[in-house]
């Protein structure tokens, strides 16, 4: 059974999870109004993978016995200059999450919640995975300059992302 502070902290995150894929969804319409449609693919496979992370909080949950309590999720900013900005916010964005999964980690530390620390094991290392890939994206952002050859490379390249549940 979870404690209410540890049901409470594990709500917020879902919806947390949640707000990331609304997030990252407005982020793939404003990448494909300024043209980039593989960079739009890229954002909307992102924002796949931000609702599945809800859904594994979700089944979580449930499993432990707590209740879900679903809630309003903030209107996401709708428009960026460009795709350059649109990736700085996204790592801006994971960082934050990643500090969001962190103090939930504290919480099944306090609550001696082991069960549940082991579960959040599987995003403390997710974390350090979206923060390390969105990093190499605005480095390759950074080499190709100006050159628009190069960026139309790169949004090729993004296009072809798909899609693949998180495991289990
Ligand atoms: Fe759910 Fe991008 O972390």
């Amino acid at each position: 059974m979870l404690s209410k502070k540890m049901q409470d902290a594990l709500n917020k995150q879902l919806r947390a999870e949640f707000y990331s894929g609304y997030l990252y969804l407005s982020m793939s319409a404003c990448a494909d109004s300024l043209g980039y449609q593989g960079v739009a693919n890229w954002l909307k496979i992102q924002s796949l993978e931000e609702f599945a992370h809800a859904d594994k909080f979700f089944n979580y949950i449930s499993e432990r016995g707590g209740r879900v309590l679903l809630a309003q999720i903030s209107e996401p900013p709708q428009q960026w200059d460009d795709i350059p900005a649109i990736f700085d916010a996204v790592l801006e964005h994971e960082q934050k999450v990643t500090s969001m999964i962190n103090e939930l980690f504290e919480v099944a530390i306090e609550e001696r919640d082991h069960a549940a620390k082991i579960f959040l094991q599987w995003f403390v290392e997710e974390q350090v995975e979206e923060e390390n890939t969105v990093g190499a994206i605005i480095d390759r952002i950074k080499l190709a300059g100006n050159h628009p050859g190069s960026m139309l490379m790169m949004d090729k390249e993004l296009g072809q992302r798909v899609f693949t549940p998180p495991a289990e």
